[in-house]
């Protein structure tokens, strides 16, 4: 109601007739500069006014002024999906019943996909659905890069390298405001893990900041144009993030020249000066841990709302910082709430089912194959699924990116469909109620009649699908907590061994947004790994498992053998993973919140610039997989890459073009991947890195012509002596392959000033 009456009293001032009887006040003028409306509405506000912009007035919406017509900012989780409606002042969902929707795959697919078209269906589709939803904002997306398998979060992520998730997350935030819709890209910055996450101090070098940890964000800002970023729970340099003065005031806005709103966490504030002087402009879900805990203060005991008015008043912090917050408020509004241009939206349509069911076909990675994948429904009789996952509605649970979706549908039913009555299912484990920070135990006598079965029922089955892997409980791909351990959980692993111990014909199809341990993988014959694939995700197992669907996912994490292969890890000091805690216990993590907060932890980065297969390249411990790696029902054979010179001058570039063919017998699509590698350098670099990386699709027998431009920046590593990007001279190699490991061709050239 409210915003309808807003509207019709734009609507008003744009109608001839009542512009007779009054102009149109600038602000209003949705043809006029952007910065010229700012300016002009900015002076029409009080102080209290502005101040009110810049703090939450419910769960999810920050007050407009309605004296003015400037409406309010209702904003959405994100990422995967518009999150079912909460009520206004309680964490409680609405209960409403027009507020389900397309649940999308999760950011760990898209980042599988490795598409940047398929990226931009995501965000076209995504944006349509939060602007029918009547979002302003939309909580994602998220580019956190994975740093440890044991992060909870990961699946919400895109991946341990920066170049992938800038790429995917650009055509993301784009499609998303073509909506008139925000992306509000997070959790900014250096939020790699949940243990501890409202307190931990990341210690990290200049450069591992700068070449692993910010690039995506800088090319979702500079590149993607986002319209609002969400400040991380933890610390950096001793302060927050969500007022950290380096990261929010000397990067962000200083260096990339960001003009959007910068939004706390929720529950991210904790102090109103570093708030007023660093950089926020909106604080949200402040004494909360995000999602269940509350207190008795309102949202005037903000740290940006009474507190921050009283020092404004007294001098205490300059006038110029409400006023700059304001600025990109109304930034932020005009180009959403206010923008009576932007198109309706549409909600769980045919093409957004298409769009997800797409993402997700792309993002099944086939890890191995002895080519009993795929399984041709005439071949087999009495085919056994096994698992939890065939029938879990993994949209449920793992915190704030769950989602209520309109229709899902599950592995089981869609093999259902393909197979007929050949499909017998049994559960194999059992893992518990979905507990928030909380894991039920299930008793041992249930898991072992359940895996009892299971083996009972694989001896007399042609072939086993086993459907497993993490899921969305406390502890496993969940936030706010990280996973205890890099094995599977629910006792899986003893399991699998049990079933290929009768049944040999067996596939793994594990669904999980992180790395696992695979101690059963040399005896099992072909193995799945797919992310969470929301609505449509049983039907992408599906199809790929019955060759419907040809795979064509391509790891966005290496998977390492053990955990302490992985950089994280190796040194097995806790300061390197999750941190040390150095001294009081605080209370809580959050204010207000019942999640461990640790006492004082901090968390050192040794493994530096060495994230993933930079750190299994660099140190020659190779993964179990690839980052890169996955494979096909068919082949790709790379022909010799022809380049334009083997020379480059600085400011220059090379063109390079390689045929693919596809050399199997059905069509499908390959990630031509391209590497840089520096021969020589002043400072150790990793052996190589992703520079480039196109996706094609290739008819059976047909070839197409893959081309690269390498530049120079290509060339460049972050230098910490002139805080600058800077390439040196010598020779450089560019690797092209179908993996990190899998190089099928190698050139080299010359760099010369
Ligand atoms: C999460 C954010 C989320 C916010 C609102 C926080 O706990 O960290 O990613 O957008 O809650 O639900």
């Amino acid at each position: 109601m409210k915003r309808l009456s807003m509207y019709a009293l734009l609507l008003l001032a744009l109608v001839p007739g009542a512009r007779a009887q009054q102009a149109v006040p600038l602000y209003m003028q949705t043809d006029a500069p952007l910065e010229e409306r700012v300016e002009d509405a900015l002076k029409r506000l009080s102080l209290e006014e502005k101040v009110a912009l810049c703090h939450a007035q419910s769960k999810f919406t920050t007050a407009g002024v309605a004296r003015l017509g400037i409406p309010e900012l209702m904003m959405s989780d994100g990422p995967h999906g518009v999150r079912a409606e909460i009520e206004w002042n309680s964490w409680n969902y609405a209960g409403w019943t027009n507020d389900s929707i397309t649940a999308f795959p999760a950011l760990t697919a898209l980042a599988a996909t490795w598409n940047p078209d398929t990226a931009a269906r995501y965000g076209r589709a995504i944006g349509e659905e939060a602007r029918y939803r009547e979002k302003d904002v939309l909580l994602g997306p998220g580019v956190n890069i994975y740093r440890t398998p044991l992060n909870g979060r990961n699946f919400e992520y895109m991946g341990e390298d920066p170049y992938l998730a800038g790429e995917l997350a650009v055509p993301y935030i784009r499609e998303v405001q073509k909506n008139g819709v925000a992306a509000c890209v997070k959790h900014f910055a250096l939020n790699n893990q949940e243990k501890w996450r409202g307190t931990v101090d990341v210690v990290v070098s200049e450069r591992a900041l700068r070449e692993i940890y910010l690039p995506a964000f800088r090319k979702a800002v500079v590149e993607g144009g986002a319209w609002s970023i969400m400040g991380a729970y933890n610390r950096y340099l001793g302060q927050h993030c969500c007022h950290n003065s380096v990261l929010l005031n000397d990067i962000l806005r200083g260096e990339w020249g960001f003009d959007g709103c910068v939004i706390t966490d929720w529950g991210g504030a904790h102090d109103t000066r570093e708030a007023a002087l660093n950089g926020l402009d909106i604080e949200m879900g402040t004494y909360t841990n995000g999602l269940t805990s509350e207190s008795a203060l309102g949202y005037d005991s903000y740290y940006l709302a009474t507190p921050y008015l009283e020092m404004l008043r007294k001098g205490e912090v300059p006038m110029q910082t409400v006023d700059d917050k304001a600025r990109n408020i109304l930034r932020l509004i005009f180009r959403t709430s206010m923008n009576p241009a932007r198109p309706w939206g549409s909600l769980c349509t045919e093409e957004h089912y298409a769009t997800a069911k797409a993402i997700g076909d792309e993002s099944i990675v086939l890890l191995k194959n002895n080519g009993i994948l795929p399984l041709q429904p005439d071949k087999y009789k009495r085919i056994l699924v096994v698992g939890d996952n065939a029938t879990r509605r993994l949209t449920d649970g793992g915190g704030s990116s769950e989602l209520k979706p309109k229709d899902t549908v599950s592995p089981l039913q869609a093999l259902e469909k393909i197979y007929g009555d050949k499909i017998i299912y049994t559960r194999g484990y059992a893992c518990g109620r979905p507990l928030y920070e909380r894991v039920e135990e299930v008793p041992a006598a249930t898991m072992d009649s359940l895996r009892n079965e299971a083996v009972a029922l694989a001896r007399t089955a042609d072939v086993v699908i086993y459907i497993g892997g993490l899921n969305k409980n406390a502890y496993q791909d969940c936030e706010s907590t990280d996973r205890k351990s890099y094995n599977l959980p629910f006792g899986q692993d003893e399991l699998i061994e049990a079933l290929v111990q009768v049944n040999p014909n067996i596939v793994i199809m594990n669904i999980s947004g992180n790395a696992y341990a695979m101690p059963w993988v040399d005896r099992v014959p072909a193995i799945l790994h797919a992310s969470y694939l929301g609505s449509m995700g049983g039907l992408s197992i599906a199809d790929v498992i019955s060759g419907r669907v040809n795979p064509s996912g391509k790891l966005p994490y290496s998977i390492p053998v053990r955990l302490s292969d992985c950089a994280a890890h190796a040194s097995g000091d806790p300061k390197n993973y999750p941190g040390i805690e150095r001294g009081e216990k605080s209370e809580t993590a959050i204010p207000g919140s019942l999640v461990d907060g640790g006492a004082d932890p901090q968390v050192t980065y040794a493994e530096d610039i060495l994230v993933g297969y930079r750190w299994h390249d660099t140190k020659k411990i190779p993964a179990l997989f690839s980052f890169g790696h996955g494979l096909s029902y068919t082949e790709f054979e790379y022909g010799t890459p022809t380049v334009s010179s083997a020379r480059m001058n600085a400011g220059g570039d090379i063109h390079l073009s390689i045929p693919v063919t596809n050399s199997g017998k059905c069509d499908g699509m390959e990630v031509v991947q391209l590497y840089i590698q520096d021969d020589k350098c002043s400072v150790p670099r990793p052996v190589k890195e992703l520079k480039h990386f196109r996706k094609v699709f290739v008819k059976a027998g047909e070839s197409v012509n893959v081309e690269f431009t390498i530049t120079e920046d290509d060339l460049k590593f972050y230098d910490e002596t002139s805080h600058d990007w800077i390439a040196e001279e010598g020779t450089f190699k560019a690797h092209i392959g179908s993996s990190s490991t899998d190089i099928r061709h190698t050139v080299r050239f010359k760099y010369l000033k």
